[in-house]
């Protein structure tokens, strides 16, 4: 085999009572063949299915069944605190609704409200569960929390009935839980310049114009660029997001500010992604002085047209791939195809910011993707990171070459 791919890695392998519990034997020595370490904690229903023994023979170490053993203290904590991640194969229907609503009535579900790392669950449950509208409602609340939750299989199940509920193939779950806990370094030598957060046009020294764009899909994008191996410059508009590690962070606060910025970098990148909501108009002039209401500010303002950023960088630019976002509130992909074109882009990322759980200021997003080549995907709502992801996965088919060299910023 290439080198391991979850080499130093530690898990937690959760497993819940369900006739599938026998799959997360082969799982366990699938983490194992990958170099992971990994503890196993079974709750009391699993153990009727499984002996502790097995998974202790292959995991090495003891299993965790017990939240008042004398000999596991602390465990509850200890363990989803040094841990890279928290697995839970298969998963029932009860520990999903625990997890959802924060309950800590056993070992596992209390390891879970004390843990900080990702939670990757792949559920397994029969009798058209998996459907029922509560079951459903917890899924999304552990998705929207970013949960990575691995949805059941079509298939035969063991009441003999067909359905969805099969616990998803082992090795499903073993590239799940690679991707979150040691993701591929596809931008490894890519430099990436992504813009974030809305702009503030100035009216006076107190006053601007601006918009509800909170910065979390800029920095969303930027965040999954570093983890994937890029090196990344942010240039952000004012958020009230903390300033991410490892990578430049240049703040702005309006268009012309955000533009020159962009603009002086643009030779370094390889990617630029546009996600800022740029304001598309400023105030003509802007007062030394805090407007007085008898100057008639409620009656009459006079605006110019800011910069178009990405069009300009378009015109600039020589190999870099160039992304932009479209925010739409109707006709999504024709709007979206025609800025494509009259921004040169490669590729347009549209959201209705009037969606549910979409656009401004939400954990998640709903977004079409329209390539170069006229190529429409439509993604389902889904967090705005996991969104990042798939428009990095779609850039990084549009960028040619390999990555280049030089490495000198601010060309
Ligand atoms: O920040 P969040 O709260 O997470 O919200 C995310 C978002 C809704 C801001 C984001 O998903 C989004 O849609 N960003 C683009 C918003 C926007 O300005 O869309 P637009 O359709 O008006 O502009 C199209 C593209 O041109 C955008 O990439 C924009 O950055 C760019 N543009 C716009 C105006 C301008 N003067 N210069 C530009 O470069």
């Amino acid at each position: 085999m290439a080198s391991p791919r979850l080499h130093g890695r530690r898990l937690v392998l959760g497993v819940c009572g369900s006739i599938a519990c026998y799959k997360a034997v082969s799982l366990l020595r699938l983490f194992k063949a990958e170099g992971a370490e990994v503890r196993v904690a079974m709750t009391s229903a699993a153990t009727k299915f499984v002996t502790p023994l097995t998974f202790e023979t292959l995991s090495q170490h003891p299993v965790a069944t017990e939240q008042f053993a004398r000999h596991q203290e602390m465990v509850h904590l200890t363990w989803g605190e040094e841990a890279d991640a928290i697995v839970i194969a298969p998963c029932t229907a009860n520990m999903l609704a625990k997890a959802a609503l924060g309950l800590a009535d056993d070992l596992l579900s209390t390891m879970l409200l004390a843990a900080r790392c990702p939670l990757i669950a792949a559920p397994a449950m029969d009798g058209g569960m998996w459907d029922h509208v509560a079951v459903q409602t917890h899924v999304a609340t552990l998705r929207h929390r970013g949960a990575t939750i691995i949805d059941p299989e079509i298939g035969p199940l063991a009441s003999g009935r067909t359905g969805r509920g099969r616990l998803t193939a082992e090795s499903t779950i073993l590239e799940t839980v690679i991707e979150r806990v040691a993701p591929r370094q596809d931008f490894s030598g890519r430099r990436v310049l992504i813009s974030a957060g809305p702009t503030r046009e100035p009216l006076d020294p107190v006053r601007f114009l601006s918009n509800h764009s909170s910065g979390k899909m800029g920095y969303a994008v930027a965040e999954a660029a570093r983890i994937r191996g890029a090196e990344v410059i942010l240039v952000t508009g004012p958020t009230s997001i903390p300033i991410p590690p490892a990578m430049e962070v240049i703040h702005v606060a309006t268009a012309e500010e955000m533009h020159k910025a962009l603009a002086s970098r643009l030779g370094w990148a390889d990617l630029v992604v546009m996600a800022a909501a740029v304001a598309d108009h400023r105030p003509k002039r802007v007062s030394s002085q805090k407007l007085k209401k008898s100057a008639g500010l409620l009656t009459r303002l006079d605006l110019e047209p800011t910069p178009d950023i990405l069009t300009s960088l378009s015109r600039l630019k020589t190999t870099q791939c160039m992304v932009g976002f479209s925010a739409e509130t109707e006709n999504l992909v024709s709007h979206a195809q025609a800025k494509l074109r009259s921004k040169g882009l490669d590729l347009i990322v549209a959201n209705n910011v009037l969606e549910q759980g979409a656009g401004f200021g939400s954990e998640t997003n709903k977004v079409t993707m329209i390539d170069r080549q006229g190529t429409i995907t439509h993604l389902e709502l889904m967090p705005k990171r996991t969104v990042a992801d798939r428009l990095l996965d779609v850039a990084r088919t549009l960028m040619q070459g390999p990555p280049r060299l030089d490495h000198t910023p601010g060309m």
